[in-house]
């Protein structure tokens, strides 16, 4: 199977370099495009795929076109793609708010897939959801969640409503741990901690408990009961973050991304593309 990289930035080679260091491809069949010189330079350097220029060098070749670039140049790209697809080839996007429709009219491919990745695909800890177009086969789905499970864990979603949710939970995930995190080290400042102390403090704080988390059946729930005792200092934080509808608004939160990636897909199929 040859794959196409389109887009050498920060998700695009995150992709391309776990592909490459993963067993799921034979040497040499896997190209990256990029449109900038210094990025082209920087992928040769790595000297882990065959770089190119222009679409025309590549895309024929490709079985897999992974599209890496920012949704404000998809328009343009899938003009440029739109002659050279040819009908068995699938196409995979990470593009945020692109929807399937969108790409299979824009390129003129039937076999789509929608993925949505996060921010820790960077040190192999991503998670990307999916769903593809009828035309693609379970085989191929099969190859894909491979190919996408290369930068971390990946789920196969059924409609596209369920990646824009799933926008609302892990795509966009790991900034809300960050708000948290640094309201903790806000707090750790105030209370007189340097700022490597509050650092560590709160780094060390998470990893511990999404450890437990990950190696563990327990809930969530299940492990503040265990944490907090009657009367307690863990009690009094969290007596705390209930009186102030803390879980509500952090779903609140989680329906606000979910809804602007609904958005962001209907102005796509107006050609009206956010960067998102
Ligand atoms: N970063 C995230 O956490 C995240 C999460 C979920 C989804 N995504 C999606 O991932 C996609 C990529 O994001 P990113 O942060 O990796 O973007 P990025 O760093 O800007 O990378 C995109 C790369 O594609 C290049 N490019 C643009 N148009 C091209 C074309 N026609 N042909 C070849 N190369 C082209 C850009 O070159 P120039 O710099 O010259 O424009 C740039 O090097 C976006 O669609 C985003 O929605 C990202």
């Amino acid at each position: 199977m040859n794959v196409l990289v389109i887009g050498g930035g920060n998700m695009g080679m995150t992709y391309a370099e776990a592909i490459a260091k993963s067993n799921f491809l034979t040497s040499g069949s896997l190209m990256i495009l990029d449109q900038s010189e210094e990025k082209q330079a920087e992928l040769r350097a790595s000297g882990l795929f065959d770089v190119h220029d222009r679409l025309t060098t590549c895309l024929p070749k490709a079985d897999v076109v992974l599209v890496a670039v920012k949704p404000v140049h998809a328009p343009a790209l899938m003009v440029e793609m739109k002659p050279l697809v040819s009908a068995g080839q699938l196409i995979v996007s990470i593009m945020a708010g692109v929807t399937i429709d969108t790409i299979q009219q824009g390129v003129g491919a039937k076999k789509v897939v929608r993925a949505m990745p996060n921010l820790p695909a960077l040190v192999g800890l991503g998670m990307t959801s999916f769903t593809a177009s009828d035309h693609v086969s379970r085989l191929e789905l099969a190859a894909i969640e491979q190919l996408l499970g290369t930068t971390g864990r990946s789920i196969g979603l059924t409609s596209e409503a369920e990646i824009d949710a799933s926008t609302g939970i892990s795509g966009s995930g790991p900034a809300y741990i960050f708000y948290f995190m640094q309201a903790m080290m806000d707090a750790a400042l105030k209370m007189g901690f340097s700022q490597a102390d509050a650092r560590l403090l709160v780094g060390q704080t998470f990893a511990g408990a999404v450890e437990l988390f990950n190696t563990s059946t327990l809930s969530p729930e299940d492990w503040m009961a265990r944490v907090a005792s009657k009367g307690g200092t863990t009690r009094a934080a969290l007596d705390s973050m209930d009186d102030n509808n803390v879980n509500a608004l952090i779903q609140e939160a989680a329906y606000a991304a979910f809804h602007r990636a609904e958005e962001l897909g209907k102005q796509t199929k107006g050609k009206e593309v956010a960067n998102a």
